[in-house]
């Protein structure tokens, strides 16, 4: 009887999901700067955890874990799907298994899908980045992503920020050369394999410093379901790149120009920047090399203060 009940409570909420997917959207900032960020509704303007937020090396809270660790994230995937799907463009389809675990998390991850936003959601320290690659995973207990939305350690994101460099991204680059197969209106939503072979580790630097915290979706419904990890280490990606995604539509001869989520309250959330924990048989050079890390990034803190 119970179990009944919850089920349709769940269907209800994704057929709620479903019809809001429609409608919503990001403001036009190039036909006017000003224009407000649209309401979405639901969670999405009443939430208390909300995504993204500016994250903040002063004030952070230092945290210690064990490493995350990465399964299966080294492997070349030869058959990933990508789509234009009106709001990014996201890749799916991957041959195995790619499993996260460690770090803060009770459970394992799986990878589900991969997508972009131009400019960056999450701010570090204030500065907003080109590009921030979110890498969505659903904890293994729940059996879809639908489901795991409804629990508080339904998903975690890796957050990876991109900082304007000349040297093109190669990872990068062979994404964009699928992107025309699907960068039309009438191309929207019909998926496109990657013709370039990718890991998924090519999309992500060293993750030896991180932060995270407790917070949501970036797009409707904004289900507080998410773990986020935001690495602080970025990756150099060219302007003209970034430009690329740029040019997809998502109504007849209108470009996506910008996909990001304005700032949302952190609400005395703990923010934690978390160092990963050196086993004690780790060579010194290893240990060494995390201390130079911290020192950039209190140095990072210190310019801040001084602006
Ligand atoms: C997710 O899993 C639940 C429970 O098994 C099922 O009822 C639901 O239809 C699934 N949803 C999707 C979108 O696959
Ligand atoms: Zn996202």
């Amino acid at each position: 009887m119970v179990g009944k009940r919850v089920r349709r409570k769940l269907l209800s909420c994704s057929f709620l999901a479903l019809s809001a997917a429609s409608e919503w959207g990001y403001p036009d900032l190039d036909n006017n700067q000003d224009e407000p960020f649209p309401k979405w509704g639901g969670l999405c303007d009443t939430g208390r955890k909300q995504s993204p937020i500016n994250l903040h090396v002063k004030g952070a809270l230092k945290g210690e874990f064990t490493p995350l660790k990465f399964e299966n994230y080294d492997e070349h995937q030869g058959a990933l799907q990508m789509v234009n799907n009106g709001h990014s463009i996201q890749l799916s389809g991957f041959a195995h298994d790619l499993t996260l675990s460690g770090g803060g998390l009770a459970n394992d991850f799986v990878v589900e899908q991969i997508h972009m936003h131009w400019w960056s959601e999450h701010t570090i320290n204030d500065i907003r980045y080109p590009l921030e690659v979110h890498i969505v995973h659903r904890n293994k207990i729940y059996p879809n992503i639908t489901m795991a939305a409804n629990f508080k350690d339904g998903i975690t994101v890796i957050g990876v920020l991109y900082h304007v460099s000349n040297t093109p991204n190669d990872a990068i680059g062979s994404i964009i050369k699928s992107l025309d197969n699907v960068k039309s209106y009438a191309q929207m939503n019909v998926p496109t394999h990657v013709a370039d072979s990718l890991a998924v580790d090519d999309l992500v630097p060293s993750v030896d410093t991180y932060f995270t915290y407790a917070g949501s979706l970036t797009t409707p419904t904004c289900a507080e379901a998410v773990t986020w990890i935001v690495l602080t280490n970025t990756f150099p990606v060219t302007l003209d790149q970034v430009n690329q995604f740029k040019e997809i539509e998502y109504k007849q001869d209108k470009q996506l120009h910008n996909n990001y989520r304005e700032l949302q309250s952190e609400n005395n959330r703990a923010l934690v920047l978390v160092q990963q924990q050196q086993q004690q048989r780790d060579s010194a050079g290893r240990l060494s090399a995390q201390g130079l890390g911290l020192i950039v990034l209190l140095g990072v803190a210190v310019r801040q203060l001084q602006l």
